[in-house]
């Protein structure tokens, strides 16, 4: 048995074997497959916990949406906003081949019971928040996320990929924001800093905590859902933000960042963990704006919801004469 890997419940001890099989030679698992309960309950959780971050990630740009400074700007921002629904909707369908259905996800977020990542729970009260988001939060995404395209589970490798692509395009529309603020007037560029400075920590903490204080990571690991830990993750994400810093002519608000010779990285300060704590504990400045405008859009679409299911029975009803007249 691979070391570490450890099984749920043995209704089929050929279906386990070929588990193990699948995971030490790198081979993709599928639906169709046996898999220990522990492993698909991770998965339904992760992979639901990223279906609903897309979807609320909808909300502090959609905001901005009209109010974007030009016509092209609020193209590009549309445009982005409706790439984080479709990849909510993918990984949605995902999460389903595991067994669970989408009406049990959206009611856990709507209710609470799920989690999101704590970084939409931040306010976007500035234009260059939009660019900091695409820079700083789509830029650790993808570092979190490229390596889940790699991940066991087939299904969620796959959604994984197409939204890779188009996270790497969030990433330059971000730093394309801040750039051409940086090079616009004395008060835009003090704006562009004054946001990074907002961002910068928290986007540094949606890797998640410390490995030390991470104990699932090792789980997940060992099932090669996750490829690097936490803090390998973080240590990426500096080091490529450093010289993306430079380019655009942005302070990283972190006195401690500095190149380490040895190490071949950058060191970087201690960050402060209580405060993610919090807001994860649900105090952060929009938790429940974010929850409640989640839970009116879910309500105000049910008539939607009813009038597809009404069409889908009529068709259903339609083919099924069609069948007996023939
Ligand atoms: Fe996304
Ligand atoms: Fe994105």
């Amino acid at each position: 048995m691979t070391p570490g890997i450890r099984p749920g419940a043995v209704d089929d001890a050929a279906g386990e074997e070929r588990f193990l099989e699948l995971i030490t030679s790198d081979s993709r698992v599928e639906p169709t497959d046996w898999m220990p309960e522990a492993y698909r309950k991770t998965l339904v959780r992760q992979i639901s916990q990223h279906a609903h971050s897309e979807i609320i990630g909808m909300q502090p740009e959609g905001n901005w949406i009209t109010r974007a400074p030009s016509l092209k700007r609020k193209a590009i921002l549309m445009a982005k906003v409706q790439d984080e629904a479709g990849h909510g909707l993918y990984l949605y369908s995902a999460a389903q081949t595991l067994g669970t259905d989408r009406d049990t996800m959206f009611e856990q977020l709507i209710t609470g019971a799920a989690k999101y990542s704590s970084i939409f729970n931040y306010l976007t009260p500035t234009w260059a928040d939009m660019g900091s988001i695409g820079w700083l939060v789509d830029g650790a995404a993808i570092c979190n996320q490229v390596p889940l395209c790699r991940a066991s589970y087939g299904p969620y490798a796959r959604a994984m990929v197409r939204i890779c692509k188009e996270e790497s395009f969030h990433q330059r529309q971000g730093f394309e924001i801040l750039l051409a603020l940086m090079n616009g007037s004395e008060s835009q560029r003090a704006m562009a800093q004054e946001s990074v400075n907002r961002w910068y920590a928290p986007a540094l903490m949606m890797f998640g905590p410390p490995d030390a204080d991470s104990p699932n990571s090792r789980q997940s690991m060992d099932w090669k859902i996750k490829r690097f830990s936490n803090d390998e993750l973080r240590q990426r994400f500096v080091d490529m933000l450093v010289p993306q810093a430079e380019a655009l002519g942005v302070t990283l608000p972190d006195p401690d960042l500095k190149w380490n010779e040895e190490r071949g990285h950058y060191d970087f300060g201690e960050l402060d963990w209580s405060e993610f704590y919090d807001v994860l504990k649900g105090n952060g400045q929009a938790n429940a704006v974010r929850l409640n405008t989640r839970r009116a859009a879910h309500e105000g679409g049910a008539w939607v919801r009813e009038a597809a299911r009404a069409y889908a029975d009529k068709q259903a009803a339609a083919a099924a004469d069609l069948e007996l007249a023939s």
